[in-house]
């Protein structure tokens, strides 16, 4: 969920809702807007897209000058008009919207019922704000303070009281929130660009900072009513970053800009002994102690740390294990001191990747962290950092994302070797002249398009489709089904290649389409017979190989050739064209591209 607040001298709601829009990858089911208007608390609150509420709001026009919105992504109660937040106490005298999850608002809500309470949504927020109602004796702050002394869980909240119309009080809790310093005028937001039209100075609130805001002036608390000293961040990229630039979706455009990210997250790191990764530096003693690595992520990052664990164990000779999130939280690994834990994560916010830092830091694991977002709960909370400069990522299916988690592992992974004695110099500037060659063979596969929206335009009315790869080419291969499933809504499914004979080539039939991938030379032969099977099935076979072979030409209905580098670089590339097609599939299609249905872009839930 996303929310935004604002108090000063203009219009409110159409700061809320533009502010709402720059934070609707956040979530989109629903949405609503809470404005004090002289007297009292309007709000106007709706199923479905912002667009669905700016209609609501036009029939119901809301003047004032302090207010509170909120963009939601269901977690407790299913989307509606009723569920939408802002949420309001009996009287209607205190609004609340609210981002996370309230882990004890079952016990909660049965002890405010027996209160007399009435519960009229299935949220966990309404909890929120009949706590705050019972809490509240005319001063808003102490009413939060005590508020957050009962609840449990994950919370971004923005409070707003009829009685003291002149401050919006703020809190949060592993849920991110930043409060943006202006003019005669301040506000909040679960994220950056929504401040940028309004302010440049930041400050990034850290868990249990409470942050009260009146027009001229922000002070912030602990949870002990304290008042303490914030540092102010001035932000100094561009909004224009978060904005389409001229394409039609936000997905293609940053497809587009893959070589500027990889350039940008690769600069000042490559050096002339090796790979320097910021101020980072890992003790010799410790990285030759080390038994292994674990990796943890969710969704495409997850992807990532499954081309990182190829390369890891082929060329830095050390154990690796790629988990998801949410399932190495409760299996209880086997991570303790001697095991470095590396988590990916775009947006840095993903609850169950954060529950996994957590997980690993409680054995003793040292936890390293990839991610895309400064400042964000990932970066505070592990014991390094290195940050991938894709820039703000909007469309909700990651792809410059990837490539830089991607171009960020291997650079780390060069810098193990290194230190642990596995690679040699050799290795290690072959290393650096494929990563820094990457940028133009990505920006060759991009200028030419054409050819893969084509392929894309014949294609998109299939059922199914099949991705085979092996190793490395598998573990993209997941990557770029994923692409596809999220995006044109086909169903699709990675294999490893000689695995399909074990069941999945049942469902091969005529004009079933094979995307394969073979860029392992030493794979070559093994994944030519693969494909000759479901060619026989009826299979139309599109393959994906490099430009120095023809070994594939005969079996396949359709080449995709990529430009020629190192075997174990290859998925960098690879990635490239399969974003493509998953892309112009769900253009064809008329798909939402860049928000899929069912999805958010930064899950902060469990
Ligand atoms: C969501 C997004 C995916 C993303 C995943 C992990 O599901 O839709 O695109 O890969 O979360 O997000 P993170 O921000 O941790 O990389």
């Amino acid at each position: 969920c996303g929310i935004v607040g604002y108090i000063g001298e203009k219009d409110v709601t159409d700061i809320l809702i533009s502010g709402l829009k720059r934070l609707e990858y956040r979530g989109y089911d629903s949405a609503g807007v809470a404005v004090y208007d002289g007297e009292n608390i309007n709000v106007v609150k709706t199923k479905g897209r912002l667009s669905v509420l700016e209609e609501k709001v036009m029939d119901t026009p809301l003047k004032g000058k302090v207010g509170i919105g909120h963009t939601r992504w269901a977690t407790h109660g299913e989307p509606s008009d009723i569920n939408a937040h802002p949420h309001l106490n009996k009287d209607g005298s205190l609004a609340v919207v609210h981002n996370g999850i309230i882990e004890n608002y079952l016990e909660l809500k049965n002890w405010l019922k027996g209160l007399g309470y009435e519960f009229i949504s299935d949220t966990d927020t309404e909890v929120i704000s009949h706590l705050l109602d019972y809490y509240y004796e005319g001063d808003v702050l102490q009413a939060v303070l005590k508020l957050v002394s009962r609840i449990e869980g994950s919370y971004a909240l923005g409070v707003l009281s009829k009685n003291e119309p002149d401050k919006i009080v703020a809190v949060r809790k592993d849920s991110p929130l930043i409060v943006g310093l202006g003019e005669g005028e301040n506000l909040i937001a679960s994220d950056i660009p929504a401040l940028l039209p309004y302010t440049r100075n930041v400050v990034i609130m850290a868990d249990r900072d409470i942050a009260v805001l009146t027009k001229d002036r922000v002070t912030f608390y602990d949870y002990y009513g304290r008042e303490i000293e914030k540092p102010v961040t001035h932000i100094d990229w561009d909004i224009s970053a978060a904005e389409k630039g001229g394409y039609r979706h936000f997905m293609l455009k940053e497809i587009n800009e893959q070589p500027r990210a990889i350039r940008d997250t690769l600069r000042g790191r490559i050096t002339e002994d090796g790979f320097h990764l910021d101020d980072i530096s890992l003790d010799e003693g410790y990285i030759k102690g080390l038994k292994s690595i674990q990796i943890v992520a969710c969704g495409t990052a997850y992807h990532a740390g499954l081309v990182a664990k190829e390369f890891y164990e082929r060329y830095i000779k050390i154990p690796t294990v790629t988990d998801i999130a949410s399932e190495f939280r409760y299996r209880d690994p086997l991570v303790d001191k001697n095991v470095l834990t590396i988590v990916i994560s775009q947006s840095g916010e993903t609850a169950d990747t954060i529950a996994a830092i957590r997980e690993a830091k409680s054995k003793g694991s040292k936890v390293f962290a990839i991610t895309n977002v400064l400042g964000s709960t990932v970066a505070r909370e592990s014991d390094y950092v290195l940050y991938t400069w894709a820039g703000p990522e909007i469309a909700v299916a990651s792809t410059k994302a990837y490539i830089t988690q991607l171009a960020a592992l291997y650079m780390l992974g060069g810098y193990i070797g290194l230190k642990r004695g596995t690679l040699d110099m050799k290795f290690v500037r072959e290393l650096q002249a494929e990563l820094t060659a990457i940028p133009d063979k990505v920006q060759k596969i991009l200028d030419e398009q054409d050819r893969i929206q084509r392929i894309a335009d014949e294609h998109y009315n299939v059922k199914d489709v099949f991705y085979l790869g092996r190793g490395l080419d598998y573990a993209v291969s997941m990557e770029g089904s994923l692409k596809l499933k999220e995006v044109s809504y086909i169903h699709s499914e990675a294999y490893p290649a000689g695995e399909l004979k074990h069941g999945t080539l049942a469902l091969v039939e005529d004009g079933t389409l094979i995307i394969a991938v073979a860029t392992q030379k030493a794979l070559y032969e093994k994944t030519l017979s693969n494909i000759e099977e479901t060619k026989t099935r009826g299979g139309y076979i599109i393959t994906v190989t490099k430009g120095d072979n023809e070994i594939f030409n005969d079996a396949s209905d359709e080449m995709i050739m990529l430009p020629t580098a190192s075997d174990y670089i290859m998925p960098i590339i690879t990635v490239v064209p399969l974003q493509l097609l998953a892309y112009y599939m769900a253009v064809a299609r008329g798909c939402d591209v860049d928000k899929p249905r069912n999805l958010a872009k930064s899950v902060t839930v469990e």
